[in-house]
């Protein structure tokens, strides 16, 4: 087995990928799994915690895992699997889940913040949903997570978890660190730029999709939300703008410096128009891979399928440890 640390991550197959994932999350996978061993999931059981239509939910699984390879995930050097078929998530998390606390899960912003939404009848996996991620975590020994910001309070609980199982039971898991980047890891809503931005947002105006068409992009840049001051600058209090230079930043692999040095006298829409541009020419080999491999349907599968085995193995001799340091009776 390789002597690699390992990293873990995974994004929930609702709504549409779009470039809050990239930016926050997927870009940085890309850069880690050289140095990495590396294990990206696409999380089926967690996007249940939310309504689901079963066809697109089938549909958008394989799709996810085409664009993950499409943005340059190479299934050579990392694993790329469907946590659900590996079944020793739910296992693990069952017996997280013995030794988690209501006043933790209670705690969570993401939970509060979704249940708001959920209204009435919120269901279950919505509130032990965190505990489901720190298994996905702890069953692979992660020892790095590199996440957008909104998933930090759900690596806190992850490490509370392993420390609190290690000194129970003695040292079973290694205790993840997460990665968050310095730029990039909120990315704000192009319409709400109060409000991060959200693959599952219903307004699609608030978001661009990896999978958008380029005029598309231009439109929704067009009509993101500035304000009315003069100069292209970076300021907290200007979130609209801000997120606009980040979101360039980030697409033209410039400084936010260098872009407000070029822009500093433009007009928005100049500024709007350039950036339209480069968030394109950041999409464009993405979807030209990406409508490849969806050609290839069964290529995709064959990725996955070798993904889950190379995961089973390694979640088999972590569960395998737990079961038994916690008392149950070998099979
Ligand atoms: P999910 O599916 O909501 O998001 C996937 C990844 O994208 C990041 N992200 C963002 N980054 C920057 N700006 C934004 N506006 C933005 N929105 C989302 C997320 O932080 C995440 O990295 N619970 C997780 C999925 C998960 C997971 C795991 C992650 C399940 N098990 C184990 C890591 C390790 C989630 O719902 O992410």
């Amino acid at each position: 087995m390789s002597k690699k640390p390992v990293i873990l991550s995974g994004i929930q197959p609702s709504g549409n990928l779009c470039i809050a994932n990239y930016m926050g999350a997927i870009k940085n996978w890309v850069s880690f799994q050289n140095d990495y061993d590396s294990i990206f999931l696409i999380v089926d059981l967690h996007s249940i915690s939310t309504m689901q239509k079963p066809s697109e939910l089938r549909q958008r699984s394989l799709s996810f895992a085409a664009q993950y390879i499409a943005c340059g995930i190479d299934p050579d050097k990392s694993i790329i699997a469907i946590q659900s078929h590996i079944k020793e998530h739910v296992e693990l998390a069952w017996v997280l889940s013995s030794i988690t606390y209501l006043g933790e899960l209670n705690r969570m912003t993401q939970f509060k913040d979704k249940s708001k939404k959920q209204g009435s009848n919120i269901n279950s996996a919505l509130y032990t949903y965190p505990i489901l991620m720190a298994a996905d975590i702890l069953l692979y020994q992660a020892n790095l997570v590199p996440v957008g910001q909104d998933q930090k309070q759900h690596l806190e609980l992850t490490r509370d978890l392993a420390v609190r199982f290690n000194n129970q039971f003695s040292e079973t898991f290694t205790l993840p660190e997460p990665y968050i980047p310095k730029i990039g890891s909120r990315i704000m809503s192009l319409q709400k730029p109060d409000n991060k931005m959200s693959k599952s947002d219903e307004n699609l105006n608030n978001i661009i999709t990896l999978l958008d068409d380029p005029n598309i992009v231009i439109k929704k840049i067009k009509r993101a939300v500035t304000d009315s001051k003069s100069g292209i600058k970076y300021d907290v209090s200007r979130p609209g703008l801000a997120n606009l230079l980040t979101l360039f930043s980030l697409s033209s692999n410039q400084s936010i410096e260098k872009i407000e040095s070029q822009y500093s006298e433009s007009m928005y829409s100049v500024f709007k128009k350039d950036l339209a541009d480069s968030i394109n020419e950041m999409l464009r080999p993405i979807q030209k891979e990406y409508k490849l491999l969806m050609n290839d349907k069964s290529y995709i599968k064959s990725i996955l399928e070798n993904g889950a085995k190379r995961a089973s193995l390694r979640a088999y001799k972590t569960i395998d440890k737990v079961y038994r340091k916690i008392g149950l009776l070998k099979r």
